[in-house]
């Protein structure tokens, strides 16, 4: 067969192919593999015999409403649960919002880029930030433009003044943030912080996208951080959450919770894309939330996730503390770890991959791509206790033979 050119629209040359998906079908084939690379719940995790026993429910009580064609908003009832729980946990403000159920929380980013960004179009970022976000931003034809750290792992603020300011023309639409453990950092911003950045953004009236997937997952006795979109008294905070990190992946279950105005919006922006989410999933999860506590479900991954970082950076202490600094999160899935100025990333990167460990390099989680070749990031959700001991253990060595 003659090959034959494909002209493929200008959009799609700025995405790149997602390097987290290619490494997960490599090292899925080599055994002693450890995988502290993706962003993957544990396998204990999934309440399965509780959902064996609902689908089994839903299936008697409302199979024909599941295989029917349905609600673009998604289904009514676990819309409502929803915002209660949102409502009840996270002091959110319900009232001139409105609840959309999206397949994942990457379609929200998806429908809300897509509502905002044309192109030509600027939208904000941490500099170290989630990689389906900024290719989202870009298949728009937008620029991801990442805001420096500061000492706390946090966005600069008086950089977020200055580039807003700056900003005459207007082409900067949207802040996408993840304050609550961060993916790849794993810091959370200071309610002082998310209220400066709120008032920032209502100064220069500029949406904020704030994405949650893990803020359920808080392994310390502290009292959880407000959320920046219970802060919003004019309508400028998209929040987003999903059911991936607590529930199941499989689910592609997410939600967004816009103003009302960008609500209407998004529903028509949603049609477009694929009518509604996926309707067996979302009469499973209600039925969950009817019959079951679902605090307690929270309650036991909060139990083995806790369990398991706390392993990880018992370890990190034990074996790699001379060679790296790392952020020790208070929640979350991820460890970021920096190497010390004697130690060259690449080379690192090489005897680790010698080792049959698998981690995340920081440039891959960057808006720039770059400037980030020291750190990498280690998730502890997926991982056993004595893989994370034995993967840790594989890292002080990497490091140790990488120095100059
Ligand atoms: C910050 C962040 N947002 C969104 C997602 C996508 O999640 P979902 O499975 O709900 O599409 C992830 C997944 O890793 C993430 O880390």
């Amino acid at each position: 067969m003659s090959k034959l050119s494909y002209q493929f629209a200008t959009r799609v040359a700025a995405l790149q192919v997602n390097p987290l998906r290619e490494q997960a079908k490599n090292s899925q084939t080599v055994d002693h593999y450890i995988k502290l690379t993706y962003g993957y719940p544990s396998n204990e995790a999934f309440p399965v015999d509780k959902l064996a026993k609902l689908s089994d429910k839903i299936y008697r009580e409302h199979a024909f409403d599941f295989m029917q064609y349905g609600e673009s908003e998604g289904i009514p009832k676990l819309r409502s649960q929803i915002k209660a729980r949102l409502h009840k946990y996270q002091a959110l403000n319900i009232s001139d919002n409105d609840l959309l159920i999206t397949s994942g929380s990457t379609q929200g980013m998806d429908l809300v880029f897509k509502l905002f960004v044309n192109e030509g179009d600027t939208v904000l970022t941490e500099e170290q930030t989630f990689v389906g976000a900024v290719n989202a931003i870009k298949s728009y034809g937008g620029y991801a433009q990442g805001l420096p750290f500061d000492d706390a792992g946090c966005i600069d603020t008086e950089v977020l003044r200055a580039t807003l300011a700056a900003d005459t023309s207007h082409q900067i639409k949207l802040l996408y943030l993840i304050p609550t453990f961060q993916n790849p950092m794993g810091t959370s911003m200071t309610l002082e912080k998310r209220q400066a950045v709120y008032d920032i953004c209502k100064q220069y009236q500029v949406m904020i996208y704030e994405d949650d997937p893990y803020g359920d997952l808080l392994y310390t006795d502290k009292t959880a951080i407000p959320k920046i979109k219970s802060l919003d008294d004019v309508g400028i905070v998209i929040y987003a959450g999903s059911f991936s990190k607590i529930l199941a992946p499989g689910s592609r279950l997410g939600y967004l919770l816009a103003p009302t105005a960008v609500f209407d919006q998004l529903i028509l922006v949603k049609q477009v894309a694929d009518s509604f989410s996926n309707l067996y999933w979302q009469y499973l999860a209600s039925q969950l939330f009817e019959d079951y506590d679902f605090n307690k479900h929270i309650e036991h991954l909060r139990q083995l996730y806790r369990l398991k970082l706390e392993t990880m950076i018992n370890a990190l202490r034990a074996k790699c503390q001379k060679n790296m600094s790392f952020s020790v999160p208070e929640g979350g899935y991820f460890v970021s770890i920096k190497l010390n100025d004697d130690i060259d990333g690449d080379a690192f990167y090489d005897e680790i991959t010698q080792r049959q460990v698998g981690v995340i390099p920081g440039n891959i989680m960057s808006a720039a791509g770059k400037g980030y070749e020291k750190y990498f990031r280690l998730n502890f959700t997926l991982p056993t206790l004595v893989e994370i001991e034995n993967g840790i253990s594989r890292i002080g060595a990497a490091a140790e033979a990488a120095k100059k």
